[in-house]
């Protein structure tokens, strides 16, 4: 399967790619993730990306576009792969398709504004792995610590909420007219966020028919 997933930041879009990753048995290409690592790592794309991402706009359409398409050239991403992240613009999704770069799927997680803010402040990331917690709804098992690798969690810096207030502004702007641009291909399918990880899986799930 060849699948985007869409949706307002905070939506759970990494989550659920993690999961459904599992479940297909597909990689997760999380744009935001290879960004933070450049960031992390101090190279030339996270140099320049660093100023956008700061203050929550997004790097230019050229820059990320040249990396996804270095990403999906991999072998692990010929059986299909979880897009989290990408496309996030009209200019990508029309590159993707003058790319020739296929998509079965889009499939939008909604959620509320008020409800974005409630999932930023308390979202933390390890700061080994990347695993995203959150630390009333999905906690680790032990306090600040990694299940999986062992790290310490931190805040990611444009969860703070005046960097959250612009990146949203930024999805209404530039990100949700994706959802008209999928619909009218007939690739569209929404799931309504639910209060739980496991019963938004669950639709999502039902909403796939997998
Ligand atoms: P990116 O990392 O893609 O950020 P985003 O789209 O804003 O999405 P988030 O990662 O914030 O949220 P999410 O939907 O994945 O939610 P999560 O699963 O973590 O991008 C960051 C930046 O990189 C951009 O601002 C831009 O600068 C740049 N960038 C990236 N891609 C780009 C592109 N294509 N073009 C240009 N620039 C680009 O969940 C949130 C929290 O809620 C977690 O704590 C989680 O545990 C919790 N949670 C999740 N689901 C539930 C639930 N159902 N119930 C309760 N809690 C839940």
């Amino acid at each position: 399967m060849k699948l985007i997933l869409l949706g307002p930041p905070g939506a759970g879009k990494g989550t659920q790619a993690e999961i459904l990753s599992k479940k297909l048995g597909v990689p997760t290409i999380s744009t935001g993730n290879i960004l933070r690592n450049a960031v992390k790592n101090g190279t030339k794309l996270g140099l320049e990306a660093k100023t956008y991402m700061d203050t929550g706009g997004l790097v230019p359409d050229g820059v990320i576009m040249g990396v996804i398409k270095e990403r999906l050239s991999e072998a692990d991403c010929r059986g299909g792969y979880i897009l989290d992240g990408i496309p996030r613009t009209l200019v990508q999704a029309e590159a993707f398709e003058d790319e020739g770069i296929a998509i079965d799927t889009a499939l939008l997680i909604t959620i509320s504004d008020e409800e974005i803010e409630e999932r930023m402040t308390g979202r933390r990331v390890c700061k080994g792995c990347s695993a995203t917690y959150h630390i009333k709804t999905n906690p680790p098992k032990t306090h600040n610590t990694c299940d999986s690798c062992g790290h310490s969690l931190e805040m990611r810096k444009d969860d703070e909420p005046g960097t959250v207030r612009n990146r949203l502004q930024v999805y209404h702007d530039l990100t949700e007219p994706l959802v008209e641009h999928y619909k009218d291909r007939h690739k569209l399918l929404v799931v309504n966020n639910q209060p739980s990880i496991e019963a938004t899986t669950a639709v999502l799930y039902q909403t796939l028919g997998i």
